[in-house]
């Protein structure tokens, strides 16, 4: 990895973590058990075989069920459930 690929990789990783940290873990929690429950519930997050193996897969993968459910959420709702998922299930740094 050559030391530009080494910064821009750690900035943006630093960006993506302080939108989460800013994130309400409790509403995620909310959205997610009103809304995400229908098709899949909690195991699918902790699922040997899971697909989802970085945080900004993570978010693209929440708002790819968002946007199939029509739910039309604000980015700090989907910075919301994706942090809540993060923290529970995912623990990505
Ligand atoms: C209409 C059905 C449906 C609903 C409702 C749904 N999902 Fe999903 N979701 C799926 C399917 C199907 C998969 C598995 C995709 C695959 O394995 O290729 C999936 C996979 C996922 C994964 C990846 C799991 C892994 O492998 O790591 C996440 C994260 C996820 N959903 C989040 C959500 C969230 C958040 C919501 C609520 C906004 C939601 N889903 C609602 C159908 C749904």
């Amino acid at each position: 990895m050559n030391k530009t690929f080494a910064i821009l990789t750690t900035a943006c990783l630093l960006v993506t973590s302080n939108t989460l940290l800013a994130a309400d873990i409790n509403n995620g929690k909310q959205l997610q058990q009103k809304h995400c429950m229908s098709c899949h519930d909690d195991s699918m997050y902790s699922r040997e075989e899971r697909r989802v193996n970085s945080l900004p897969a993570l978010r693209t993968q929440v708002q790819r069920c968002e946007s199939a459910l029509g739910l039309k959420w604000f980015d700090e709702e989907t910075d919301d459930v994706t942090a809540y998922l993060n923290q529970t299930f995912y623990h990505f740094k």
